[in-house]
């Protein structure tokens, strides 16, 4: 284990950020924390990276405990916040080298470790722009060379990819798997559930719990029941009939597509077209399928509310 909480909890007065969390993540894993706004996750990050101390329970990062220990763990790790500060007036390559001083990396080792990350990063072409003018998505990625510079066995990252744009998204989780492939630790934070599917362990947390902490492909057949997906012609109509139909337990709608959780498929496949079609409404396709994370998420959530 490279990280380990047990009963992690923080408080900031009244609230309860994160409460009695239990994680342990191997080396070389790709975690992920997802869950909506407020869930906790900046601040399990925080606790993790020893920036901040928890209220109680503990943490061990790499066998060093993040309270009596964090000079230890801030050497080995790299933590990269939902607002990094890269300096805007400075270019590409003085950033790299303000980190480098930051962290105590000279001479040729320093020379070398810039030049690598810039290729890593691919900003070599971008050296001499200042920070203030790269895009969002070269940004992210100066701040990912910046939080690499000391060759950290672990890496913190919380919502890289919050607001970039797909393509520079899918440029982003290249670099990652490349690290990944390195044998790097990576813990991150993401929104999106197409990241979320990339990592080898998920945890769900949800008002500052840890919900469910697994593999994404368990994570996603822990929803409970079969599911059917149909495109009827009017969307809105069919789901207001089909939430009184016997058997449909859930509906969720994805633009034009409802995907209807069911104790029996086969039985609701006979039965929807016929309830449809008494309403005028057609159907272009009818088949069983496979729930995806962000169902089982949502479905997750709505247990933890009920
Ligand atoms: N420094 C702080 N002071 C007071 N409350 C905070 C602080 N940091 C986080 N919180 C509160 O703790 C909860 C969890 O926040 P956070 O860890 O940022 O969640 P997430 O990153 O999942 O959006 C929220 O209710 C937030 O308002
Ligand atoms: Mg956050």
């Amino acid at each position: 284990m490279v990280i380990e909480a047990e009963r992690l909890t923080r408080r900031f007065k009244d609230v309860e950020a994160v409460k009695e969390l239990s994680l342990a993540v191997n080396a070389g894993e790709i975690f992920g924390l997802v869950g909506p706004d407020g869930a906790g996750k900046s601040t399990t990050i925080r606790l993790l990276s020893a920036i901040m101390d928890p209220s109680s329970g503990r943490a061990a990062v790499a066998g060093y405990d993040t309270v009596n220990q964090p000079e230890e763990i801030k050497r080995r790790i790299g933590y990269m916040a939902q607002r990094f500060n890269l300096y805007g007036d400075l270019t590409v390559w003085e950033n790299l080298n303000f980190f480098a001083d930051v962290f105590e990396v000279t001479g040729q080792e320093r020379r070398q470790q810039i030049e690598r990350l810039l290729g890593f990063a691919r900003l070599s072409k971008f050296r001499d722009r200042r920070a203030m003018h790269l895009s969002g998505g070269m940004q992210k990625k100066l701040a990912l060379a910046c939080t690499l510079i000391h060759t950290p066995e672990i890496i913190f990252l919380d919502e890289p990819t919050t607001g970039v744009d797909p393509l520079s998204r899918r440029e982003f989780w290249d670099i990652l798997t490349d690290l990944h492939m390195q044998g790097i630790t990576l813990v991150i934070s993401t929104p999106y559930m197409d990241e979320a599917e990339r990592c080898s362990r998920v945890g769900l947390m949800y008002k500052g719990r840890l919900v469910v902490c697994d593999t994404p492909e368990q994570i996603k057949r822990m929803t409970e029941g079969e599911l059917v997906a149909i495109w009827p012609s009017q969307p809105r109509l069919a789901r207001t009939i089909l939430e009184g139909l016997a058997g449909v337990k859930e509906i969720q709608t994805y633009g034009e597509q409802l995907r209807l959780f069911a104790d029996d498929a086969d039985d609701l496949i006979r039965r929807v077209p016929e309830a449809l079609s008494a309403h005028g409404i057609t159907l272009q396709r009818i088949s069983r399928t496979q729930p995806r994370m962000e169902e089982a998420f949502i479905s997750l959530i709505r247990k933890q509310k009920g």
